[in-house]
């Protein structure tokens, strides 16, 4: 069966939460099913190694999960209005995948969480497509047809989904956040299922 790669970093569990939400939206799309995975801290003591298996939660991401999958969505917290570090570590060790164009013409979809409403949403959403599209995947968005993306008092953008967790970071996803979450997580399989047909 297909399967779309949702792939994430969360450090509080913020956008490990949305990630849960989006690949609810994918499952809801049948003869498709969602392989989660998430990816290890970088630390600036270049001794320090992680487990090769996350004690808890998503195993870590390899390669060969982005070039199985169909498709990809792509979470990660803002730090700084653009994506964390570990997430940006782990595309910049994918220049195989882009020598070989294996990601070309997969669709992709981005979402995020940051800690206030103006605190670099669409650019970390716009920021985490550039190496996507540097790979030629084609990038699926939200469509105002959402209604939820009119109503939001919170997150939610064209760019992909959001969530806003406050500055300590303990606000729940609201229902429109939610509501969005799940919408691209269906848009990127009913669009991933057509172009790899
Ligand atoms: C180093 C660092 C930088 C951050 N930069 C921003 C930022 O630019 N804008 C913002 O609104 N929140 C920022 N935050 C807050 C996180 O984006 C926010 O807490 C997010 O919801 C965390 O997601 P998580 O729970 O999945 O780790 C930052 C947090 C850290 C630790």
């Amino acid at each position: 069966m297909p399967e779309i790669l949702v792939l994430y970093y969360s450090q509080g569990g913020a956008v490990r939460e949305m990630a849960q939400l989006v690949a609810r939206g994918v499952e809801s799309i049948k003869d498709v099913k969602t392989r989660i995975r998430t990816v290890p801290k970088v630390s600036a003591n270049c001794e320090a190694t992680e487990p090769d298996i996350p004690t808890s939660g998503a195993p870590y991401a390899e390669q060969k999960d982005l070039q199985e999958c169909v498709g990809l969505a792509l979470g990660s917290p803002t730090r700084f209005g653009n994506m964390a570090a570990p997430m940006k570590y782990f595309l910049d060790s994918t220049t195989g995948l882009w020598l070989k164009g294996a990601l070309v013409g997969k669709p992709a979809a981005v979402f995020t969480s940051t800690g206030s409403m103006h605190g670099g949403q669409e650019t970390t959403l716009v920021t985490m497509m550039l190496p996507l599209l540097h790979h030629g995947m084609v990038m699926v968005g939200l469509p105002y047809s959402e209604p939820e993306l009119s109503s939001t008092s919170s997150g939610g953008t064209p760019y992909g989904a959001s969530h806003v967790g406050g500055a300590a970071d303990d606000r729940p996803i609201t229902e429109d956040e939610r509501k969005l979450c799940i919408a691209l997580g269906k848009r990127l399989a009913e669009i991933s299922l057509k172009l790899a047909a």
